[in-house]
């Protein structure tokens, strides 16, 4: 990579945010096509995320990406919010337009469904139920896509049952559609599913596992982690060992970065085998 006087600017803002993988991902994307830019880690502390957002157009940033503990608290800062983004309540994404204003959006959406469609192109959105582990706001990104891909019925299951609640209720205009179930219901409601995905924090590298006996979730049923560290989580195995076709959390990543980096840098990109290798390896090394 190469600085010049004409370099393209694009980042991610995080608190922390050194263990961000959106800069392998963006710059591997530049290196790939040979574009003047850059993608760099913005460590931004919670109460500056205003004056750092605001700073973007005045440092001709084309925008940036948004990490924790950011996604939510930009919403009312930004000048402009997509309706998608508004229901989930989070942006990941922001691009500043032509007149300087700050444009919000919410990218894991698109990035579950291009997954889901890579690894899956003939799963049937209308055979058998989904059930979603998980309320925090990859759910609602994962629920919101679901819905969109045209699902029949959703299981929401959480262990905060309230939260599930409110999430059901912000994102499902016809509720009929949608029940919430505690989290010890989460065998039972296995039971003709077509999918299964779990957005919780269990199974993550440091957290504990996912426990979950799969016995009741039907053979044809596909089964997708969030979770990317590690790429294969417990649940990812013992799905595999049944037979179920498995999907991990690392496309997701991949696909959400596409919609940012086309709009600040003007080329189109693809998730590719080689993406997916140079992102693991930083993955692995981190480890
Ligand atoms: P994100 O925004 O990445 O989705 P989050 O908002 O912190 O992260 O959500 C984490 C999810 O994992 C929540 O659904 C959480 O359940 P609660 O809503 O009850 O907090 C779930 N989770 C985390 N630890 C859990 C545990 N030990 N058992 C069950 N669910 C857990």
């Amino acid at each position: 990579m190469r600085i010049t006087g004409r370099t393209r600017l694009a980042g991610i803002m995080g608190w922390p945010i050194a263990h961000s993988r959106s800069p392998a991902l963006h710059n591997f994307w530049l290196d790939e096509h040979g574009i003047d830019g850059v993608y760099v880690p913005l460590p931004v502390r919670p109460e500056r995320l205003e004056q750092a957002l605001r700073a973007l157009p005045a440092l001709g940033f084309r925008g940036c990406n948004l990490t924790l503990p950011h996604k939510q608290m930009a919403l009312p800062i930004v000048d402009r919010v997509d309706s998608l983004a508004r229901r989930i309540g989070a942006i990941n994404t922001v691009i500043v337009a032509a007149d300087g204003g700050l444009e919000g959006s919410n990218t894991d959406v698109y990035g579950f469904r291009e997954s889901l469609r890579d690894a899956a192109p003939d799963w049937d959105p209308t055979a058998g139920a989904v059930v979603v582990l998980g309320a925090g706001g990859a759910a609602r990104a994962v629920v919101a896509a679901l819905i969109e891909a045209g699902v029949a019925e959703i299981r929401l299951v959480n262990r905060t049952i309230a939260r599930a609640q409110r999430m059901a209720e912000d994102l499902v205009a016809e509720l009929g559609r949608m029940s919430v179930h505690p989290w010890q219901s989460r065998e039972a409601v296995l039971e003709g599913a077509g999918i299964l995905v779990n957005t919780t924090s269990l199974g993550m590298a440091g957290e504990p596992d996912l426990e979950i006996d799969l016995a009741a979730l039907p053979q044809s049923a596909v089964v997708v982690d969030i979770v990317y560290v590690p790429l294969e989580t417990s649940l990812l195995a013992a799905a595999r060992r049944r037979g179920h076709r498995t999907i991990d959390g690392l496309g997701m990543l991949l696909h959400q970065g596409r919609p940012g980096f086309e709009a600040w840098f003007g080329t189109p990109v693809r998730v590719t085998r080689e993406l997916r290798a140079a992102v693991l390896s930083t993955l692995v090394a981190a480890r």
